[in-house]
C-alpha cells in the first residue's frame, strides 16, 4: 500500500537497472469478468493486484466463480460458473473503478437476477449514462441512484435484453466492451461502431476464449454473436504499459538513465505512448517476444538529452489517453511546445485530469495553457519542486512524483494511497530507483 505522503528530491544519478512493472490493468479485469462466465478452469498469471482489479475479481466469485491461490503474486486457477453465475448476497462494491463498474454493467444487465454496484467518491461522480444508454436500448432495466444525476451506484434488474447496433457518441473501450459483454449473453448479433479506435482486449480476449467475434477492417466496427460458449483457457497478462510509461519518461528526462522494463504489453491500440515519446526524441528501443494474443516485450529506455515539443494526433489520444498526466511532464522537459487537444474525455477520468495536470505543472513552475479539450506544454523552463495533492488520482501522484525527479528541490504529493488501484508496488520501485547510486 502506498503511503500517504510521498517526496522525492532532485536526483543527481540516472535511473538505472531492470524493472518489471505489475500487469495489465484493462487486460485483467477482462480476464476476471470472462473466466468467472466460462466452462471450466484456467490458470491466469501474472493479474494486477491491485485495488481496482481485486474488486473485480471479488465481484466475480460473488457471482459463483472460485478463486484457488497461486504460488506467485497474481497467479491462481480461477473456475467459472460454465454461464450459470448466481445472484450476487450483495451489493457489489467497484472501489475506484470506471472500467470495473462499466464493464460488469453490461454483463449483469443480462442476467437473471437483481444487483447493485457502488463505488468510492470519485467513481460516484463519474458517468454512468454512456453505458446506460446503449444497454437501455438492448431492453436493459438499470437505474443510476447517485446523488449525482446519472452517476453510481447503479441498480441492476438483470433480464433477457435484444441485440442492438450502437454506434458510440465517444471513442471509449469501456462503452464499448459494455455492449459487447452484454451482446456475447443475448440472442442475435450485436454490433458496435467506434468514431475511433480504442484498446482492443475484450476482442483479443474474445477470440481466445473461442467467442467468435468480427471486427472490420479499419477496426472501427465490432459484432458479436451471442449467446456464446465460453471455454476457459490459461493466460498470462502481460506488463501494463500505463505503468510503464511512467519510468519511460522518468528515464527520458533524467541524465544518464538506462532502465529496461521486461515483458510490457505492447498491444497496437495502446503503443501511442511509445510513439509519441519517440517523436519528441526519447531513445526508447523494443525487443518483442512471441505473441499469443497480447503482443508484448521489454523496452529498454535511455536519457533523451534532446527531447523536444511534439503535436500528438487526434487518433493517437485514445490510445494515450490514461499516459497524458505524464507525457505533459514530459513534454514540460523538452524544448518548445507539446500540444494536447480532443482530449475532453479527460475532465471525466479519476479527476479531472486536465485542470490537475495543468494546476500541478503551474505549481511547479511549467509553461501552460489549458484548454477545454486538453492542454499545451511548452517546456525548457526549468521546474522547481512543490507539495501538491494528487487529488486521490493515482495517474496524478505516479505522475508528479515523476516530475519531482528532475526538479529544483524537493517535491511532495498528498494522498497517495489511490497509486494501489493501477500500481501496487510504484513506491518500492520509485525507491529502489532513486536509492542507487
Ligand atoms: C479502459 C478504457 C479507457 C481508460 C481506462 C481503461 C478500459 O477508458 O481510460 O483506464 O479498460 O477499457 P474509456 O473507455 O472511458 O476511454
Amino acid at each position: 500500500m502506498a503511503s500517504n505522503t510521498i517526496s522525492v528530491q532532485k536526483l543527481t544519478h540516472g535511473l538505472r537497472g531492470t524493472l518489471t512493472v505489475p500487469g495489465d490493468k484493462s487486460i485483467s479485469h477482462r480476464v476476471a469478468i470472462l473466466g468467472a462466465l466460462a466452462h471450466g478452469s484456467m490458470r491466469v498469471q501474472n493479474y494486477l493486484c491491485s485495488a481496482d482489479c481485486m474488486n473485480t475479481l471479488r465481484a466475480m466469485q460473488q457471482l459463483g466463480a472460485t478463486v484457488t491461490p497461486g504460488e506467485k503474486e497474481g497467479s491462481f486457477t480461477l473456475t467459472g460458473t460454465g454461464m450459470a453465475p448466481i445472484a450476487p448476497t450483495h451489493d457489489i462494491d467497484c472501489g475506484n473503478s470506471g472500467t470495473g463498474m462499466r464493464l460488469m454493467a453490461g454483463v449483469l444487465a443480462a442476467l437473471p437476477f437483481n444487483s447493485c454496484m457502488y463505488g468510492d467518491e470519485s467513481l460516484s461522480k463519474r458517468p454512468m449514462k454512456r453505458i446506460m444508454e446503449p444497454l437501455c436500448l438492448m431492453g436493459a432495466d438499470i437505474r443510476a441512484c447517485g446523488t449525482k444525476p446519472g452517476c453510481a451506484p447503479l441498480r441492476i434488474m438483470g433480464g433477457t435484453l435484444k441485440s442492438v447496433d450502437y454506434t458510440l457518441p465517444m471513442a471509449s473501450a469501456q462503452v464499448k466492451s459494455a455492449v459487447l459483454l452484454a451482446g456475447m449473453l443475448t440472442h442475435g448479433t450485436t454490433t458496435v461502431h467506434q468514431p475511433a479506435i480504442t484498446r482492443d482486449h475484450t476482442e483479443r480476449l474474445f477470440a481466445h476464449f473461442g467467442i467468435p467475434c468480427r471486427v472490420s477492417e479499419d477496426g472501427l466496427d465490432i459484432s458479436v454473436e451471442g449467446p456464446v460458449h465460453i471455454k476457459a483457457k490459461d493466460i498470462t497478462v502481460p506488463g501494463d504499459i500505463s505503468s510503464a510509461a511512467f519510468w519511460l519518461v522518468a528515464a527520458s528526462v533524467v541524465p544518464g538513465s538506462e532502465l529496461t522494463l521486461k515483458n510490457v504489453g505492447l498491444n497496437p491500440t495502446r503503443d501511442a505512448i511509445i510513439t509519441v515519446l519517440k517523436r519528441m526524441g526519447a531513445d526508447i528501443e523494443i525487443t518483442p517476444h512471441t505473441m499469443d494474443g497480447e503482443p508484448y516485450g521489454d523496452i529498454t529506455v535511455r536519457y533523451a538529452p534532446e527531447l523536444h515539443g511534439a503535436e500528438v494526433l487526434a487518433a493517437e489520444i485514445p490510445n494515450l489517453i490514461d499516459e497524458i498526466p505524464v507525457l505533459a511532464v514530459a513534454a514540460a522537459y523538452a524544448k518548445g511546445t507539446t500540444t494536447i487537444r480532443n482530449a475532453a474525455e479527460l475532465r471525466v477520468k479519476e479527476s479531472d485530469r486536465i485542470a490537475t495536470t495543468v494546476g500541478n505543472l503551474r505549481a511547479m513552475g511549467a509553461d501552460v495553457e489549458e484548454f477545454e479539450d486538453g492542454l499545451a506544454v511548452t517546456g525548457g523552463t526549468p521546474l522547481h519542486g512543490a507539495e501538491m495533492d494528487s487529488y486521490g488520482d493515482h495517474r496524478i501522484a505516479m505522475g508528479f512524483l515523476i516530475a519531482g525527479l528532475q526538479a529544483e528541490g524537493r517535491t511532495t504529493l498528498l494522498h497517495c494511497e489511490n497509486i494501489n488501484t493501477s500500481y501496487p508496488g510504484f513506491e518500492e520501485h520509485l525507491n529502489q530507483l532513486t536509492a542507487q547510486l
